[in-house]
């Protein structure tokens, strides 16, 4: 199949992306991803790894249930249970995938597996038919297929392409190929393996050396079709193949590569805000496509060459990966109608009247201090929303804090804790540090902020503030999120965020260890 020219792009930012310590999100959160990734019309969604905890699976099947134009795939160990487990979480699926995995590489084999290599084939062959029992379209990956010997990961290919599986993937899981060397296996297995023809051949390419996008684009050169990606780069350690750099190279490379995909590139800053704001990972300044300053031009020589013939400097546009799609939407004067319509336009629905309702008095304060409400700020405002209803430890009821230049600032924090009302106050460094040792007196939860980041979510200091605050307790990391026009409310409630996520104590398992 790989005279083909389209390449699927299978993203996997809500299962590897979601990998990266610090980087779990909610179900409504993946939720959320997902209908930006069917916007994008991204072809496969990884939605996760349903046996990993009971949150994960509901996580699968929620978005299995809610996307209808992109396959929904959940990744499943080669045992039984793991894909039991992701059967019935794509049992709604429009269109579902099960993407089985076994480590193939002799270190994998000897000191992770302890398995002989016949065994690692027989129980390969097992999973792919059990998996077919229960779908049509299964995925079998070579964890670690960089460090593995051909000729095994030939042997292995046509006896699971036999069996029924569909795609073929050959990651990178270490980060250590290079791009003539990946290219290279490629091409040998699609020559080499008799049946290759009955499969798509697909590459998942970590950063460890900084060359995922390039292993994965010279893979696509030696007749890979599937490339799985995730949305900034995000993933385990430096994280996987970008998806915005893979499209848009394909896409502005077309006379070299030959391919194409079918995303619609202008939802690619959209994703990337959107990730970077439910992560809490900044996107760095310079990163390509989706940086802020991507494509600006502070040169003056640039700067003239753009006026006088745009392509001087410029290989794509801005617009072509969606900057400028920040509209004005809402104001002042906007109703209920308008508010609820342009949240389903987003892709949020609210569960209940009540929900709505509480959202929309919430956007009716925000008007009263901001001008102009803009699609960011819509959707800070509903995640904030659901947070203070979901029935959680810790609550924020009012905030005061007094700062004067010689003073020591001092905050007075009002928390319902399961419900009752707390008082404490505390001095800090600066109003957030006051702030934040008030709540730790109520709290007590002895964590350690790792991260205190802020962000403007739209132009002009009447903006909502951003805030992540990234809190590590007995080896959990989570990311709590506030946003409010007084940055001090939103680190609060940021703060309280990420306490409460603690006290959730989700366990999960990691599927490679
Ligand atoms: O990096 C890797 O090998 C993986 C597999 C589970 C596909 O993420
Ligand atoms: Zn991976």
């Amino acid at each position: 199949m790989s005279d083909n020219n389209k390449v699927i792009i299978f993203d996997t930012t809500l299962r590897d992306g979601e990998q990266s310590p610090g980087a779990s999100m909610t179900r409504d959160e993946k939720l959320r991803v997902a209908k930006q990734l069917e916007k994008m019309r991204v072809d496969v969604i990884e939605a996760g790894f349903a046996i990993a905890s009971q949150g994960d699976f509901e996580s699968v099947k929620a978005i299995a249930e809610a996307v209808q134009n992109s396959t929904v795939c959940s990744l499943s160990r080669a045992l039984d249970a793991d894909i039991d487990r992701a059967g019935e979480a794509l049992l709604n699926a429009n269109s579902g995938r099960i993407h089985t995995f076994i480590a193939t590489s002799p270190i994998h084999m000897k000191y992770k597996l302890q398995m002989q290599p016949d065994q690692v084939v027989a129980q390969a062959v097992h999973a792919v038919k059990r998996a077919r029992n229960l779908i049509d379209d299964v995925e079998f990956s070579l964890e670690d297929a960089s460090r593995s010997e051909l000729d095994f990961m030939c042997r292995i290919i046509e006896q699971v392409i036999d069996a029924g599986a569909r795609t073929i993937n050959i990651p990178d899981t270490v980060g250590y190929a290079v791009p003539e060397e990946f290219a290279y296996t490629i091409r040998q297995l699609i020559e080499r393996i008799p049946n290759a023809d009955k499969a798509i051949f697909s590459v998942h390419c970590h950063n460890d050396l900084g060359l995922a996008v390039a292993n994965s684009l010279a893979a696509v050169g030696a007749g890979a079709r599937q490339v799985e990606c995730t949305i900034n780069g995000l993933g385990e350690r430096a994280g996987n193949a970008s998806l915005e750099e893979i499209v848009m190279a394909i896409r502005t490379r077309k006379d070299m590569l030959g391919v194409e995909t079918d995303i619609d590139t202008t939802q690619i800053v959209p994703a990337s805000r959107l990730i970077s704001s439910v992560t809490g990972f900044p996107v760095q300044p310079n990163k390509a496509i989706v940086g802020a300053n991507a494509f600006a031009h502070e040169s003056g020589i640039h700067q003239d060459g753009v006026l006088k013939h745009r392509e001087t400097y410029e290989i794509m546009t801005a617009q072509d990966v969606g900057w400028n799609t920040n509209r004005m939407v809402l104001g002042k004067h906007s109703g209920r109608a308008a508010f609820r319509s342009r949240l389903d336009e987003l892709g949020t629905t609210f569960a209940t009247d009540a929900e709505l309702n509480s959202a929309f008095a919430r956007f009716k304060e925000l008007a009263d201090k901001k001008h102009e409400i803009f699609d960011e700020d819509l959707m800070a405002l509903v995640s904030d929303t659901r947070a203070a209803a979901a029935s959680e430890k810790f609550k924020l009821s009012s905030l005061a804090v007094t700062s004067q230049t010689g003073e020591t600032p001092l905050a007075k924090v009002v928390m319902q804790v399961e419900g009752e009302e707390v008082q404490a106050e505390a001095m800090g460094s600066g109003p957030v540090d006051a702030a934040f040792k008030a709540i730790e007196a109520i709290a007590s939860s002895e964590a350690e902020l790792q991260l205190y980041s802020v962000n403007a979510i739209t132009q002009g200091t009447d903006s909502q503030g951003e805030v992540t605050v990234r809190l590590e307790n007995g080896g959990r990391i989570v990311n709590g999120l506030g946003a409010d026009t007084d940055i001090i409310i939103a680190s609060a409630k940021a703060y309280i965020h990420a306490l409460n996520m603690l006290d959730a104590n989700i366990q999960k398992a990691h599927p490679q260890v």
